[in-house]
């Protein structure tokens, strides 16, 4: 049935895959694998799935473009809008409020996952437009693909993807250029992106909010476990995660308790 990848071979790339950063490959998606193989192998201009495999394994420049290939970067600017909505009505100003207590004055967001820059850049916009002059803000977006994160630091986005930021927003935080919009040089200035695999810890701490979401999905329950523990870590006393809406932290054990706000549903940190 398939042609290329064996059984053998499906279990070997599957569990590399699986070691070096947690994406599950379930048989379903077995077809997902080959097509992606199919496209290396055409790329580095090799015959044989052996050959392909003796090149990852021996070259870490190869295996992160291999991880890269496999990864599905979906995203879109104001991707669940509910989500933004529990951000400003509940998130922003419950930490706030918090760091007014503390003395703080830098409120640092993780968008971890952040594929093509879309989810970070809707996260500055709105903490850009949203906090007092006082308070200064940063954003970390951080991702397994490479590409994906040279085009979110790159902040070049045609017409067709821009859909869904509010005219306002495009008007201040983006300059029209004939092949699309570019995102202004102010509001790149506030994200730092960072090559960043999630098997690994990243070494964050004081995070007052972590977005993953559309992430986890792909990875089996164990290593969600280890991810979303080591998320704990990486943020502040009081403190926020938000997740994919079809994504659970469900039958895991961890700290984080569950809120559920009249936006959106959402992940509590308090010690
Ligand atoms: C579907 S996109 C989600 C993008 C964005 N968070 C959103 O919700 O629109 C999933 C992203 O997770 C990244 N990813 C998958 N496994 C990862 C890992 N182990 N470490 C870091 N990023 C990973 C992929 O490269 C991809 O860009």
């Amino acid at each position: 049935m398939y042609d290329l990848l064996n059984d053998a071979m499906f279990e070997k790339f599957r569990s590399i895959i699986y070691n070096e950063s947690f994406i599950t490959f379930s048989e379903t998606n077995r077809p997902v694998l080959e097509s992606r193989l199919r496209d290396q192998m055409r790329e580095k201009k090799l015959d044989s799935l052996e050959d392909y495999l003796t090149l990852i394994l021996g070259d870490r420049k190869e295996m992160r473009d291999f991880l890269d290939a496999v990864t599905t970067n979906l995203t879109r600017f104001f991707r669940n809008q509910a989500h933004f909505d529990a951000l400003v009505h509940y998130v922003v100003p419950a930490v706030l409020e918090e760091k007014r207590k503390t003395g703080g004055a830098l409120f640092r967001v993780w968008s971890a996952g952040c594929s093509t820059g879309e989810e970070p850049y809707t996260i500055a916009m709105i903490l850009r437009d949203l906090l007092p002059p006082s308070f200064n803000f940063e954003v970390v977006a951080s991702d397994l693909s490479l590409k994906s994160i040279m085009a979110a630091q790159a902040g070049f986005y045609p017409a067709s993807r821009i859909t869904g930021v509010p005219e306002n927003y495009l008007r201040r935080f983006f300059i029209k250029t004939a092949g699309g919009y570019q995102v202004t040089e102010d509001l790149r200035k506030r994200i730092r992106f960072d090559y960043h695999n999630l098997s690994h810890d990243s070494g964050l701490r004081g995070m007052d909010v972590v977005f993953c979401r559309n992430v986890l999905i792909y990875f089996d329950q164990a290593s969600q476990e280890v991810v979303v523990n080591r998320f704990w870590d990486s943020m502040s006393a009081r403190s926020f995660l938000f997740i994919g809406h079809s994504e659970s932290l469900f039958g895991m054990k961890t700290k984080f308790q569950f809120v559920r706000t009249q936006w959106a549903t959402l992940y509590a940190k308090t010690v």
